[in-house]
């Protein structure tokens, strides 16, 4: 469906700062994500690589930046993991800790960007995932994040993450419109991809059945980084690379691969 077709010429576009509105809707708009495979993919990769047992006790320690809402933090410490969570996005938060009211044992959410120091607090892994480190938009703050991430593993700690290939964003997110009808919202997302700057770009329109004439605009900015420059980033903040996957099955990534997991050791 094009973008004339989404939008009517009576609606009101209101600008806002990404994942304001989003956040209300990211559950059903992410609905396709089996986030309880991508959990155990998570646990299986951190413990071939020595993540003490969740029975251990006391429990391993996990971190996880930019948890969104909050689905792996939570499906990791019903596993009986001890976690703490943080997202720039203060409704990302209020979404998360909203899901995990009644959870016991549940995360400790709070809102924090990637480049806030941590409390001299260490842990035995962290994560970082669904391509939420690309957007880091500089090499330069990239290698930064990943030196403040190294200040908080312990020794022999790990740190897990993923980034989305410049050839997901060729195939399949450029220059592509998508409609999605919801419970109590619609959103139409508009993906660009400029190869030359290594930008990913994702509008989202998004009207809530509430007020059918507001249309919610947010501009979603990704960096699509090489793998190259990644693995010079893990090396230059003192972490050597213990697995990369093609996605979620654990075998090396090749020139097809949509996303890659990298698996760090704090040296
Ligand atoms: C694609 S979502 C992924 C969320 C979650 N990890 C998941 O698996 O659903 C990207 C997340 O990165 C967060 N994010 C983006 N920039 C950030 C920043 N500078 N600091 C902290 N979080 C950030 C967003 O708020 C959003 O929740």
């Amino acid at each position: 469906m094009s973008g004339e077709s989404f939008l009517l010429p009576d609606d009101r576009l209101i600008e806002v700062e990404p994942y304001r509105v989003l956040a209300g809707i990211y559950d059903q708009v992410m609905s396709h994500v089996d986030y309880s495979a991508w959990t155990d993919f998570v646990l299986d990769v951190l413990a071939d690589h020595g993540l003490p047992s969740e029975y251990g006790e006391p429990p391993p320690t996990l971190l996880e930046a930019a948890c969104g809402t909050g689905s792996t933090a939570i499906m990791i410490a019903l596993r009986g993991y001890n976690v703490d969570a943080f997202d720039g996005s203060p409704r990302m938060i209020a979404a998360a800790e909203a899901k995990a009211k009644s959870i016991p044992g549940r995360p400790r959410f709070k809102v924090a960007d990637f480049m806030t120091r941590g409390t001299g607090k260490t842990y035995d892994a962290i994560l970082c995932l669904y391509d939420s480190v690309n957007y880091i938009s500089a090499e330069r703050s990239l290698g930064d994040f990943f030196k403040l991430v190294r200040d908080q593993m312990r020794p022999g700690g790990l740190f897990l993450f993923d980034v989305c290939t410049e050839y997901n964003s060729l195939r399949h997110f450029a220059g592509v419109e998508q409609v999605e009808y919801l419970k109590g919202a619609s959103y139409q997302r508009v993906m660009s991809y400029d190869p030359r700057a290594g930008i990913q770009r994702n509008r989202f329109f998004i009207r809530l059945d509430k007020s059918p004439g507001d249309v919610y605009v947010e501009q979603h900015i990704q960096k699509i980084y090489s793998l190259e420059t990644v693995r010079r980033q893990i090396a230059r903040a003192g972490m050597d690379i213990a697995e990369e996957t093609d996605n979620l099955i654990r075998k090396p990534p090749h020139a097809e691969s949509t996303r890659v997991h990298f698996l760090c050791k704090r040296k």
